[in-house]
């Protein structure tokens, strides 16, 4: 390759955003609630996805994942150059796309290490198990304990866990801080921390948008499914219009 290819390949590279929506538009039935929205993220990046109640948060997360509702009627999704608007739910997870939803979803009737092998019949695989407990030191006491007798935070832990005994290219949290006492939001808080540094892309959205925002990179607002702002965290921080506005903070 010459020089001038090899320049050429690396501005198309720089051109690719590592994850791209791009005016996705997505559907409840009749109710239109994601209208157009688009972004860039870069790999590693945690971006903070914030608004207020009912601003399309979670419908913009389990629109990425392609789950079934909402119904993406138009736009794209691309993670690493692949065309993830043209998956189902399932495909979406296997090119990398894991996310922990609001409620845990933590299947009843298994322990906790059930829970995970069960993560980990899909390929492809992400962390052994006995590194998600290297991690994961509570899950690890725990393993032979029915994982929805956990209390609210080992939920919590076991659902990121399990997400990454997938393979991870995106991580999606809905409100992972949810209900969960300060001790244990920052133990979680070091569990995402712990994730940024082994470079996975994620997308968080928090109540807690102070939590979220020192957490994050980069942030971006909804408000009645479209964004508003994208930025930095700290330009969100240094922004009390914006905060009193869309956050309440
Ligand atoms: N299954 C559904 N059917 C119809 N409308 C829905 C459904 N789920 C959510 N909505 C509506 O979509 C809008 C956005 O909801 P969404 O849950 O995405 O908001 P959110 O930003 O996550 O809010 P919150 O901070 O309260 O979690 C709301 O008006 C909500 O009522
Ligand atoms: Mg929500």
């Amino acid at each position: 390759m010459n020089v001038a290819a090899i320049a050429e390949t690396r501005t198309a590279t720089k051109a690719a955003p590592f994850v791209s929506v791009r005016d996705i538009h997505a559907y409840y039935g009749q109710s239109y609630i994601v209208q157009g929205v688009s972004f860039e993220i870069e790999e590693g990046e945690i971006v903070a996805l914030l608004g207020r109640n009912g601003a399309g948060k979670t419908s913009t997360l389990r629109t990425i994942a392609r789950a079934v509702d909402p119904e993406l009627k138009s736009g794209e999704i691309w993670l690493g150059g692949q065309p993830i608007h043209k998956c189902r739910d399932y495909q979406a997870a296997t090119a990398g796309i894991q996310i922990v939803q609001e409620d845990r979803r933590i299947i009843p009737g298994l322990t906790v290490e059930e829970n995970l092998q069960l993560a980990q019949i899909s390929k492809p695989r992400g962390w052994p198990i006995e590194r998600i407990y290297d991690h994961f030191p509570r899950l690890a006491e725990r393993r032979h304990q029915e994982g929805v007798t956990l209390s609210g935070g080992e939920q919590q832990m076991l659902a990121v866990a399990r997400a990454l005994a997938r393979e991870v290219k995106l991580l999606l949290l809905d409100e992972p801080y949810e209900g969960l006492a300060p001790v244990i939001v920052r133990e979680i808080e070091g569990i995402v921390r712990q994730i940024k540094e082994l470079g996975i892309t994620t997308i968080i959205v928090e109540q807690n948008a102070i939590a979220a925002l020192e957490l994050a990179d980069r942030a971006l607002i909804l408000d009645m499914g479209q964004i508003v702002f994208d930025g930095t965290a700290a330009a969100v921080l240094e922004n009390e219009e914006l905060r009193n506005e869309y956050l309440a903070i």
